[in-house]
């Protein structure tokens, strides 16, 4: 969806969107509107009861055709409720919800006019921004495998904000572009089917960041095999799509020379679950396996998009999990490329695999100030957290308390759960440094972290785990159903809010 941002104007033919507050004052250039058409429009909210009386809708709405002295051709008056608490979340939903009803109705023309609507909690211009975002999140569409395209489907919807801020806007406007893109990318990597998006495909994705001034460097198997990861190699051994590791760069801060801050991505293109075969019922979902990757790539897009001030790395570690003569086998030990070796019990907890290695890589060669995974790890936090919140796992307070707070301004909320050496010691095995399950049921969530742990060297660390919130079945306020880019938004705030050295 694209968006236009001009001054404040009626256009004809438009169809405007204008908003009154809970009491049904119309504000901003709806009361300008209200005079121009000798208070037509508040004549028609005074004669409608309904309207005035409906309170339990939040964003409920009336429609004029052919307002009387005006331009427009219609006019959508939305109602909107304690505007002056809404947050920057709230004004997300707020495009969200717009957008959605602008489609339904296949209105081609339409024009917002936002001004008015102004908060205590967040600038005028944040809040336009945030707005434009929510429309934006909200109309991605998936449809390249489609071949019989509906021809109203092809055409493009636009969108116009009218402000007497306009230039202003604009400037921001912006950013909000990069971080619209970077989830775009996100989601487009994750609903891509995995015959396509590949090992080497998901790193091509990365390389083509490179025209926003990323350096990407790709490690293919025989790099890894020489470096001795043989933890992640191992995961991919079956699978006729050659395994590999990417890094991503980004130098924006001021000084050259700080200290990085590092995001790690699972990327398993496809988890068969390998020779520990997943049941077939349900196995197609397993193709979003490689969404903390795609999030890795997609934030550092939003960062080089909107040129973030800071200095982050992005690496991806990128497999097929599949079945095969060639594949490992359950009690296969492997040798990570931290030196620790691993007793491979169950050939299906693979993600801890991959992220073992690219963990320990990350730490030995950029030394970062923190790193940060993400990774559909575990059925577990499914059971615990269900799509409401990822589990968070860190071994330090400040960490996770900035996480926690950038994913509650973005609605991507976040549950810490525990981590303890009485967890650890359940990962020892009796013929490798340590097993990758651990006996009998137990807190699946916790010792896969745990696992992860034994390859973090004491760096400031925090685990993501989102195997419930990459994909949602149901429409969201600003994701359609599918691919959700879960994390996207969340770190770019956790970067902008902590990390950019204002
Ligand atoms: N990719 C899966 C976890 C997953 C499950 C993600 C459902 C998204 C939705 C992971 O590789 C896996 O298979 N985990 C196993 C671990 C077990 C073998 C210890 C699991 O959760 O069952
Ligand atoms: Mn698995
Ligand atoms: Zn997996």
């Amino acid at each position: 969806m694209e968006i236009q941002f001009n001054n404040l104007r009626q256009e004809k033919g438009y169809t405007g969107v204008i908003f009154c507050d809970q009491n049904c004052r119309l504000i901003g250039f709806g009361k300008k509107l209200d005079q121009l058409s000798k208070k037509h429009i508040s004549n028609i909210i005074k004669g409608d009861e309904s309207f005035q009386n409906r309170s339990s809708k939040n964003f409920d709405y009336i429609v004029i055709h052919q307002p009387e002295k005006l331009n427009l051709a219609k006019l959508y008056i939305f109602k909107l409720k304690k505007f002056k608490d809404y947050s920057v979340r709230d004004f997300q939903i707020l495009g969200g919800h717009l957008q959605t009803i602008i489609k339904f109705y296949k209105e081609d023309k339409a024009i917002i006019y936002p001004d008015g609507i102004s908060s205590s909690k967040v600038s005028f211009i944040s809040s336009i921004g945030e707005m434009a975002l929510g429309i934006k999140l909200s109309s991605y569409e998936f449809n390249k495998y489609h071949t019989k395209k509906n021809q109203k489907n092809k055409k493009k919807h636009k969108i116009k904000i009218n402000s007497a801020q306009c230039n202003r806007i604009l400037k921001n406007s912006v950013k909000i572009e990069a971080i619209a893109e970077g989830v775009k990318l996100t989601r487009d990597l994750v609903t891509e089917p995995p015959n396509f998006m590949t090992p080497p495909k998901i790193a091509d994705n990365a390389k083509a960041l490179e025209s926003l001034g990323v350096e990407v460097k790709i490690l293919g198997e025989k790099e890894m095999k020489k470096l001795g990861m043989g933890s992640l190699l191992g995961v991919g051994q079956g699978s006729i799509h050659e395994s590999q590791l990417v890094i991503m760069k980004w130098n924006g801060s001021k000084n050259k020379k700080k200290k990085p801050i590092a995001f790690i991505g699972k990327g398993v293109s496809f988890d068969t679950g390998g020779v520990s075969l997943k049941p077939a019922n349900g196995m197609e979902e397993m193709k979003y396996d490689m969404g903390g990757s795609a999030v890795v790539i997609g934030l550092m897009k939003a960062l080089a998009g909107r040129k973030a001030k800071v200095n982050a790395i992005g690496v991806v570690g990128l497999v097929e999990n599949h079945i095969g003569s060639k594949a490992q086998r359950p009690s296969d030990v492997v040798k990570s490329y931290s030196g620790q070796t691993i007793e491979v019990l169950n050939t299906d907890a693979e993600g801890r695999l991959v992220l073992a290695d690219a963990l320990w890589y990350t730490q030995e060669q950029y030394k970062p100030e923190f790193m940060i995974d993400l990774a559909t790890l575990t059925g577990a936090i499914i059971v615990a957290l269900g799509d409401e919140y990822a589990g968070l796992f860190s071994n330090n307070d400040k960490l996770s308390k900035q996480l926690s707070d950038a994913g509650e301004i973005e609605d991507e909320k976040l549950w810490r759960l525990p981590l303890n050496d009485r967890y650890d010691k359940m990962l020892n095995s009796p013929i490798a440094d340590m097993q990758n399950i651990t006996n009998g049921r137990g807190p699946g969530s916790i010792t896969a972290a745990q696992f992860l742990q034994r390859f973090v060297n004491k760096v400031p660390w925090a685990h993501l785990d989102i195997a419930g919130t990459t994909w949602t079945k149901k429409p969201m306020p600003t994701s359609p159903k599918g691919a959700t880019a879960f994390g996207v938004k969340l770190l770019n705030r956790l970067v902008y809010k902590y990390y950019e050295g204002k």
